[in-house]
């Protein structure tokens, strides 16, 4: 039979599958399933969770909690930016605004504390330089995170989410001293 774009070939879906195309079909079909049980499982056991508590939070509420952090732990000022050296196991507020991330912190390797990163006024992005650890920072929201320093050093956060015009130039800064060393 001549066949053309209006006229369809002689079709044959109606003889029975191959069995081995029945049993591709079958692993196909198993394989899905197992990547579907996988995303719940993921969410509750995965390794990539983080640690802590996630909250709405009213902006003005999580500035106000900022403020009495840094009123309680300010040692010193850099280029107008305050330096807060909270003690160990406190809860430690970051705030991220266009084009800044504040307070400069000083923390201690080895001490556990509560950060909490929220923002001001829209998303930004947490990025500590060098490590690989990222988080949106969203209005609204208060991420808080268990953290542990685990090396002494001089870090940068890096903003890694276009906020602005001034995006390039938000960049943050923790400072991590030796455990049992003064500030
Ligand atoms: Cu904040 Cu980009």
């Amino acid at each position: 039979m001549h066949t053309t774009g209006v006229t369809s070939p002689e079709r044959i879906w109606w003889k029975p599958a191959h069995k081995s195309e029945k049993i591709w079909a079958t692993i196909a079909f198993i394989w899905c399933m197992v990547l579907f049980a996988m995303m719940p499982l993921w969410h509750f056991r995965g390794g990539q969770n983080p640690s802590g508590i996630r909250a709405r939070v009213d902006p003005v509420a999580y500035r106000a909690r900022y403020d009495q952090f840094v009123a309680d732990y300010q040692v010193g000022t850099e280029n107008g930016i305050p330096v807060v050296a909270p003690p160990a196991g406190a809860e430690v507020y970051l705030l991220g605004q266009m084009w800044q991330w504040t307070p400069i912190l000083q923390l201690q390797q080895g001490s556990e504390y509560t950060l909490h990163l929220s923002s001001w006024d829209v998303n930004h992005g947490f990025n500590l330089y060098p490590f690989n650890v990222n988080f949106q920072v969203v209005p609204g929201y208060d991420y808080g995170l268990r953290v542990t320093p685990t090396e002494a050093g001089d870090y940068r956060i890096v903003c890694n989410e276009f906020c602005g015009v001034g995006h390039h130039l938000m960049v943050g800064k923790i400072l991590v001293t030796e455990a049992g060393g003064q500030p």
